[in-house]
């Protein structure tokens, strides 16, 4: 009689679209994705509810959103360097068209989103400079049309994409693409990369997350939570 083989449970976060179930735990992708949905509906309500006179909240914003915009870079690349090339061998080498187009998919998305990232991070220095109507509503029209169009990705990557990591990679391969996952991002970032990720999530999945981690990790957590709370009551203070 043949072992039944025991998948882990992946996270089922708000906001996501789909769970793949599988031999890899995506939890570090969910995450992420998690914590960009949070973000991009802040964002969205910041930029419309912060008032026009508010100089320091714009300040703070046009801060805050330069830490979103280079955690989703990283985020992207290590995926295209690291991760979608070595699903999309395994997809050719099986003649599985479907497969390719969906994963050539991904980097083309990702390059669709960053021109709509520059706008934004335009639009946020234009109000530092100068606030207006003007100014907000651009940067609305921007901020909506980024939201969508990155929803519209992380969907399509969480319902096309994540399911052939589960299906095509071994365990060494899954592996090396946690491994290249987690040195990804620049130092100089953790402080806020790891309070950030963990933001929002219940508790229970934030031990979960951390449980394999060594303990310096849930000790640096808990340090660096205040400070980066009260970086988020600043910039998203009318959110
Ligand atoms: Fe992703």
């Amino acid at each position: 009689m043949s072992t039944p083989t025991t998948h882990p449970v992946q996270l089922d976060l708000p906001g996501q679209t789909h769970v793949a179930d599988g031999p890899h735990d995506q939890a570090g992708m969910y995450v992420m994705h998690h914590a960009f949905r949070r973000d991009l509906a802040r964002f969205e309500a910041a930029v419309r509810q912060t008032p026009l006179g508010d100089r320091a909240t714009w300040k703070a914003l046009a801060g805050r959103w330069a830490a979103f915009t280079e955690v989703l870079h990283h985020h992207h690349r290590v995926e295209d360097e690291s991760i979608w090339p070595l699903v999309l061998g395994h997809a050719r080498e099986r003649g599985d068209a479907e497969s390719v187009e969906t994963l050539e998919a991904m980097e083309a998305e990702h390059d669709t989103i960053d021109p709509a990232l520059a706008a934004c991070t335009e639009g946020f220095a234009s109000m530092v400079d100068h606030p207006c109507a003007d100014h907000r509503n651009a940067l609305d029209v921007r901020i909506t049309d980024l939201r969508a169009g990155l929803l519209d990705h992380l969907r399509h990557e969480e319902t096309g994409a994540l399911p052939l990591i589960q299906v095509l990679l071994s365990a060494e391969e899954f592996d090396s693409c946690e491994k290249a996952a987690g040195k990804a991002y620049p130092l100089r970032r953790i402080p806020f990369i790891l309070p950030w990720a963990m933001a929002g999530l219940p508790e229970e999945v934030v031990t979960r997350f951390l449980g394999g981690a060594a303990p310096q990790l849930k000790h640096m957590l808990r340090l660096l939570r205040p400070r980066f709370e009260r970086g988020e009551a600043q910039a998203f203070r009318h959110a």
